[in-house]
């Protein structure tokens, strides 16, 4: 397993963060509590979870959080914990929840259910374009300053104000994210009948990354699988259809999964190996979330965290000339 640190931070993170939005719900406890063991078995130290998640689920909200406390208190201290507060209320996506009163709220919920003094990469889940920047940046300054929060980041943020963000950081000496949290997989996504309030990476967000070296963790780092399916001639369910197979994104999300084959076929390299590699060589730091509900899907994805494409490899699975713009590939 590889290892890097987050450039701004003393986190020293694995190449794969795992995500546990289903463990504790979707999964089992028991199966959760042994795919956590595998995962830091394998090297693995870096989890992924939201103060929100299962509330969709008889589970219930927070228990993602509260397994992982779980385990944290029987089996190990030395883990990097990622939690997101501040979603919208799952009945009123359109309202947002960046008031002192909610932030604080939901830190002080993940506190509680991980059972730990601070939360090592607290991410805003979702933003609310109406608050100012200065506004919440100002919240989350008081929390790191309180101990409860150690470094901070967003997720679904478009990059427009993720730039002012840390912009104000700058004039007033913040520390500001070390972290964006965007959909992005090799796949090409379509979100026009999803959550709105969802950002996915782009030309612009990648040219940011670029620019301030910030990194990016991706969720759906594997396209919930689309790729591995294509090759197997497994069914896409509605919901992988509606964001990957659909008519704006299928040509050339099927023109990739049969890039993906070819070269992986030329490498020796799995479908896995390639969509994550895929993530794992870009020209700025990626920690990719993975997403395995199952042993052997976090065994093939583990088969990943130390490949490395090349910059043809990349650009061959893009689909575009070495001297192609960015722009012509960006994704949502
Ligand atoms: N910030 C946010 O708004 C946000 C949103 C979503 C997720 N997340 C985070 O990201 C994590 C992962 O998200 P995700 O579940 O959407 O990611 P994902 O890994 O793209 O999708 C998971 C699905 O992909 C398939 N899969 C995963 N590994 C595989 C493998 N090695 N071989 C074959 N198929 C494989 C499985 O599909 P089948 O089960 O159908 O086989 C699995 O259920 C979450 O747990 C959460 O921590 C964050």
């Amino acid at each position: 397993m590889r290892y890097l640190t987050l450039p701004r931070t003393d986190l020293r993170v694995s190449a794969l963060c795992l995500g546990a939005g289903d463990l504790g719900a979707g999964v089992s406890e028991s199966d959760s509590l042994a795919l956590l063991d595998q995962f830091f078995d394998a090297g693995g130290n870096f989890l992924d979870t939201a103060a929100i998640y299962a509330a969709w689920t008889s589970a219930g909200k927070g228990s993602s959080e509260r397994l992982i406390g779980k385990w944290l208190a029987s089996r190990r201290k030395d883990a990097v914990i990622g939690t997101k507060g501040g979603h919208p209320e799952l009945t009123s996506m359109n309202v947002g929840r960046l008031s002192q009163r909610e932030i604080e709220a939901d830190v002080a919920d993940s506190l509680k259910n991980l059972g730990v003094e601070a939360l090592d990469l607290w991410y805003f889940h979702r933003d609310d374009p109406a608050v100012p920047v200065e506004e919440v940046l100002d919240i989350m300054e008081a929390l790191v300053a309180a101990g409860k929060i150690r470094y901070y980041g967003c997720s679904n943020w478009k990059t427009a104000r993720m730039r002012e963000f840390q912009d104000a950081a700058q004039v007033r000496g913040a520390r500001g994210f070390v972290a964006n949290q965007p959909l992005w997989s090799l796949a090409q996504s379509d979100l026009s009948s999803s959550d709105p309030t969802l950002a996915a990476m782009n030309a612009a967000m990648r040219d940011f990354h670029l620019e301030s070296g910030l990194a990016a963790l991706p969720y759906s780092s594997q396209a919930n699988g689309f790729f591995q399916k294509i090759a197997e001639n497994r069914p896409l369910s509605r919901g992988i259809t509606a964001t990957y197979d659909s008519e704006a994104v299928r040509a050339v999300n099927r023109a990739r999964a049969a890039q993906v084959e070819n070269l992986g076929a030329q490498s020796g390299l799995s479908v896995t190996q390639m969509v994550l590699g895929y993530l794992l060589s870009q020209p700025f730091p990626v920690v990719p979330i993975i997403g395995p509900k199952t042993a052997a899907q976090l065994q093939d994805s583990l088969n990943a965290s130390d490949v490395k494409l090349s910059a043809e490899q990349v650009a061959a699975l893009e689909r575009r000339e070495m001297t192609g713009s960015l722009s012509a590939c960006g994704e949502g």
